[in-house]
């Protein structure tokens, strides 16, 4: 049995649905704050399989304790966290506390129940302004906002774990841009409010809920002057999970790994590839570059490729057709 935390969220769904798909028990956790429990009706729904949901919060220890007793937990795929870079800076202690007291009382009962196998959600956030792209994982470290630093602190928590006691198997993944949807259209991001994001605001744009994109600066020193990313489909991130799984099942230490595609897309060829794709028009302006934003980060995919045995297989067109679908398929999100 594998406890999924923050499973009913944009990520966790997907790697739930991976799990089940390749035959796994699991068992989940979420506590709705940036999800909908229907979320979790539409796994159900698209591997036809069942499974238990526990609506709780990782702060409350007692409620998240009766999730180690009543199931037989072999390792944990730990998503739950907050995630909005722009609230991080404004409710610094709300993330501090959530992401890391709430990975430190996991932490805790794993180790009270001797189940010593964590996958961890981090982040390419963590590299910050990267020095060279593609960017490896021993590139130094130095996260930007609070959000990332929640992710390094739990970074460094996770090591120093290990470091006290080397029965613990810690998989740190690293994402860059997770995008796309489930092919079937049934699951995917369900942002609350203004997106902040820059796929979901496009599908919303070539919908109509918003009037048009800002592309946030055409003055860095890229292709065309806007921000690089390396986006990556959503299932082949879920994917990626379960190839950590095995290794944490399989071995002992903290390895950390990128998952990316290693390819970097500027703002405008996202844009011009999903007005391709989807034959739908996105109306942008350029404004201001937002603060904090770096020019261009892609992953150095290398170890990925050789340690866990992992490649993203999906390409920018079918990311985009599928964030579409998933879109048109729930206008309103998850109701
Ligand atoms: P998400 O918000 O859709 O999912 C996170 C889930 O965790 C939500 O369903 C939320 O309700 C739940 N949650 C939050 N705090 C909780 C708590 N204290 N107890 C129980 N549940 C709680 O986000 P996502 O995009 O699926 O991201 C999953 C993980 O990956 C997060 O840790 C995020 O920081 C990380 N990550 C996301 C991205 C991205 O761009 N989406 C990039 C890098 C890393
Ligand atoms: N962008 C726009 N307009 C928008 C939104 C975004 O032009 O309305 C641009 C950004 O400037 C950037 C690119 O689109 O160049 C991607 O922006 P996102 O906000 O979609 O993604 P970020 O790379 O800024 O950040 C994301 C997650 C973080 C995570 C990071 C990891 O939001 O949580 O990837 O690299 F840490």
């Amino acid at each position: 049995m594998i406890l999924v935390t923050g499973a009913a969220g944009f990520i966790g769904s997907h790697a739930c649905v991976e799990l089940l798909n390749a035959g796994y028990e699991i068992v989940t956790v979420d506590n709705l704050s940036n999800s909908k429990r229907e979320a979790i009706n539409r796994v159900k729904q698209i591997t036809k399989r069942d499974f238990l949901f526990y609506p709780i919060d990782l702060l409350d220890k007692e409620a998240l304790e009766k999730v180690f007793i009543e199931n037989k937990i072999k390792a944990v795929i730990h998503f739950a966290g907050l995630k909005a870079v722009g609230e991080s800076t404004e409710k610094p202690l709300m993330y501090y506390y959530n992401n890391i007291v709430g990975t430190i009382i996991l932490c805790e009962l794993m180790t009270k129940y001797k189940i010593k196998r964590i996958v961890f959600s981090s982040s390419a956030t963590v590299y910050g302004m990267p020095d060279q792209v593609p960017i490896s994982e021993n590139s130094p470290l130095r996260a930007m906002n609070p959000y990332g630093r929640t992710k390094l602190m739990i970074e460094e928590i996770l090591r120093d774990l290990y470091l006290s006691d080397k029965s613990w198997s810690i998989s740190i993944l690293r994402y860059f841009n997770p995008v796309g949807a489930h092919p079937s259209g049934t699951i995917g991001e369900d942002p609350n409010g203004i997106p902040s994001n820059l796929m979901p605001f496009i599908t919303q744009v070539a919908i109509g809920k918003l009037n048009q994109l800002k592309v946030f600066g055409n003055d860095y020193e890229t292709i065309d002057g806007t921000g690089i990313r390396d986006y990556i489909h959503v299932v082949d991130l879920a994917k990626g999970h379960l190839k950590a799984l095995e290794v944490v099942m399989n071995t002992f230490g903290v390895k950390v790994f990128n998952l990316g595609t290693g390819s970097g897309y500027s703002v405008l060829q996202i844009i011009e590839t999903f007005e391709k794709v989807t034959k739908k028009s996105v109306p942008y302006q350029i404004v201001e570059r937002r603060q904090g934003d770096v020019a261009a980060i892609y992953a150095d995919t290398n170890k990925a490729k050789d340690e866990l045995g992992w490649v993203a297989t999906k390409g920018l067109e079918e990311m985009c057709i599928d964030s579409w679908r998933w879109q048109v398929n729930n206008p309103k999100g998850y109701i």
